[in-house]
């Protein structure tokens, strides 16, 4: 049993793998006694909180480690739920009234959240909360997996009053005890997506928000509190995520007593909902993953639980082709000959999947129209998709195609016909980015257009992939079809269709992969990857710049999530030159492919190319579904970077050389999560060493000629 519950104490204990999370119901509040390291049962609670009588200033509540804090008798913190009573008020007193505890997860209607395959492999909690004054019944579920180091929790809201409730903040939050902390996130933007950043936290509230409409390329729904001395590979991990794809924000807010809450929920600067009397509001799901043992740590515990409980279907656990994409390699300017050029060396060099990226459909020439017309441009590709697809086919190549089915040009026969199915606010400008406005999703006719739209051309030919792209933020983001009192329910409601489109589709193509896009990164979460298992990780395909960007988002996201290709040199984004193997064994860090046109490679790269395809053919499940290290931070010091995979036998290491430095000291990388005394060989580099050596002595990297150099070793356990 995972979850237990003292009924003397009145104590909830659950249990993970390696974590405790402790609640207790006193004086009929719901509080929040502790989240850390795994302790035994019982006993414990001697040790916790001493009540505190308060003074004039700061009632007893605002010490109080509530498990929601709510506007009620002085809390002064950060509210996770926030509501407009029928009266006006905001407050919320919100009682326990009766708990659930039962084997298995069930799903959060509409939205995307972590899964289960048997009843066995998890526990789920659910408590009744009532305010009794309202009729307010709030039931917070949570899950504790047996498998997975992963806690899962949510909200669902229910208005059991006879007035209308305005609801205005959906925040999951746990409160940690008063210590010292570092904050760390995922900051960046277009082509610079998830830098990790890492500094003391503040006294008062940090906060990251995206109103976007999306996760955003600028802030990831990712937040974590770390001691200063918590390193890679030890020290406490306190870590929070959401299963949503939309505007979102979290909190670090610290009160008067130092002790932190962290929280994560839908973002009130674009959302409110309003609840009449019977209505049922379910909150995404927010993931909490402690570990004790360093940020690697996190990473293992999330990359095995992300793989596993939250991505799903045929390519769950399947290597991921290597694919070719024309985008870099063309643009717009492609007919099929020049197609079938790029492919067929492709085919011959190993790779397993071309992908026709924009450009395929309506007039679109330019990024100016077209878009809502997924018809495909019968002058550009003869007998259409069916044809082309067809003769790739025969080269032995799967055919995938690119598609950014939520927006619509203004200058498209979609637009002329419908011109209220995009987001706007009558009597404003329709602000356009890319030349595109965004179709409202909350409409169930625009969703079921989408849906028969795009399955028809998958039904027209042999697709086996899906490149789902969406390349701009809302702005007027309101839907035409709500009434004043329910504009600001249009970003979740655009969510919730955009789900109930990707359920639709994926259900109905099973074996197609799906790898999901936003100008790059700009939509990279847990629940995106509920529906499509890969994400396009950054325009930004520079080697220098990308070795950044891999290592940022493996903290939480898995290697099978991230898209990773070669492209050309000067590099499109930066003007960098880097040498060919470097891109390709920085590539080898996601789904590995390419973005050029091969046949402009020197025969050199061509052959680099053949022997990373083939190593990368040979190594890609350690790759893809093993282990993960960081090794060597390039967001400190030189910028030099060095990770590791490993699936207990093969262990593959990667050293990335920032800039060259003249007269350097020889340099060790030491690796992480091996057997001390099994001797691991390197027949490559003829090396022959043991777990203990490798770890605690370190690889010694050769010295660099050149910058953005690198290196890969492949050691065997004996
Ligand atoms: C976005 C994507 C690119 C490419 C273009 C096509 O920017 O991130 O990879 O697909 O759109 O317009």
């Amino acid at each position: 049993m995972q979850i237990h519950f003292n009924e003397s104490t009145q104590v909830f204990h659950l249990q993970g793998k390696s974590f405790s999370y402790i609640m207790q119901v006193k004086d009929g509040l719901m509080l929040h006694l502790y989240w850390g390291r795994k302790i035994p049962l019982g006993h414990h609670e001697a040790l916790h909180f001493l009540p505190w009588e308060g003074a004039s200033f700061d009632s007893a509540h605002s010490r109080w480690p509530l498990e929601v804090p709510t506007q009620e008798k002085g809390f002064f913190g950060q509210q996770a739920l926030r509501v407009k009573n029928g009266g006006g008020d905001d407050v919320v007193s919100l009682r326990y009234k009766t708990h659930r505890i039962m084997d298995g997860k069930k799903g959060l209607p509409g939205l995307p959240s972590s899964y289960v395959e048997k009843d066995t492999d998890a526990q789920t909690l659910e408590i009744d909360l009532e305010d009794h004054v309202s009729g307010l019944l709030v039931t917070l579920r949570y899950t504790v997996f047996a498998e997975y180091d992963v806690l899962a929790r949510s909200m669902l809201i229910q208005n059991h009053s006879a007035d209308t409730v305005t609801l205005l903040d959906a925040q999951t939050a746990v409160r940690l005890p008063a210590d010292n902390y570092e904050i760390l996130h995922l900051k960046g933007g277009w082509a610079r997506e998830r830098h990790a950043k890492r500094f003391a936290m503040p006294e008062g509230n940090f906060a990251i928000k995206s109103r976007r409409g999306a996760s955003g390329h600028e802030n990831n729904p990712f937040l974590a509190l770390v001691h200063p001395e918590t390193t890679e590979s030890m020290g406490d991990v306190y870590a929070m995520t959401h299963v949503y794809s939309g505007s979102f924000s979290a909190f670090v807010d610290v009160g008067i007593d130092r002790a932190p809450y962290m929280m994560m929920g839908l973002c009130s600067d674009v959302f409110s909902w309003q609840m009449q009397n019977g209505d049922v509001f379910q909150a995404p799901e927010t993931l909490l993953c402690y570990a004790p043992d360093g940020l690697n740590g996190l990473s293992h515990r999330m990359h095995a639980f992300v793989r596993r409980c939250i991505c799903r279907g045929y390519w769950r656990d399947r290597p991921r082709p290597i694919l070719l994409n024309n985008w870099e390699a063309t643009y717009f300017d492609f007919n099929t000959e020049k197609l079938l050029k790029i492919a067929a060396l492709g085919a011959q060099i190993g790779c397993e999947l071309f992908v026709l990226d924009d450009g395929w459909f309506g007039k679109r020439n330019s990024d100016n129209c077209s878009l809502g017309d997924w018809v495909v441009n019968e002058d550009k590709l003869p007998g259409g998709l069916k044809a082309l697809a067809e003769k790739i086919n025969e080269m032995g190549l799967k055919m995938g195609l690119w598609f950014e089915p939520e927006m619509v040009s203004p200058d498209s026969d979609l637009y002329r016909a419908h011109p209220d199915w995009c987001l706007h606010v009558d009597g404003r400008e329709r602000t356009q980015a890319r030349q595109q406005l965004i179709l409202d999703l909350g409409r169930k006719e625009v969703q079921d257009h989408i849906i028969e739209s795009i399955s028809h051309v998958l039904e027209s030919a042999p697709i086996g992939y899906v490149k789902w792209d969406m390349n701009r933020n809302m702005m007027e983001g309101f839907s035409a079809a709500l009434p004043a009192q329910r504009k600001m329910e249009s970003q979740h409601r655009y969510i919730l269709g955009l789900y109930r489109v990707l359920e639709t589709i994926t259900a109905r193509f099973p074996e197609v992969l799906f790898e999901s896009c936003s100008g790059g990164g700009g939509r990279f979460d847990c629940g995106i990857l509920h529906y499509m298992p890969q994400t396009w990780t950054s325009d930004d395909t520079d080697a220098a710049e990308r070795v950044k960007i891999q290592y940022g988002t493996s903290l939480i996201y898995p290697c099978s999530s991230m898209g990773a290709h070669v492209s050309a040199v000067p590099n499109h984004q930066t003007g960098r030159i880097t040498p060919f193997h470097t891109r390709c064994n920085v590539a080898m860090g996601g789904n590995f492919g390419f973005e050029l046109d091969l046949n402009k490679l020197n025969e050199e790269d061509l052959q680099c190319a053949r022997n990373a395809v083939a190593m990368v053919k040979k190594l890609r499940t350690v790759m893809q579904q093993g282990d993960y290290y960081r090794l060597q931070n390039p967001f400190l010091s030189d910028g030099d970077a060095a990770w590791q995979f490993t699936d207990g036998r093969t262990v593959i290491v990667c050293f990335y050389r920032n800039q060259a430095q003249p007269n350097a000291s020889p340099r060790q990388v030491k690796l992480q999560g091996l057997e001390e005394d099994a001797v691991y060989v390197d027949t490559a580099h003829q090396m022959t060493c043991t777990g203990g050596a490798l770890m605690h002595i370190g690889l010694p990297v050769p010295y660099a000629w050149k910058d953005y150099d690198s290196w890969v070793y492949v050691f065997e356990k004996q």
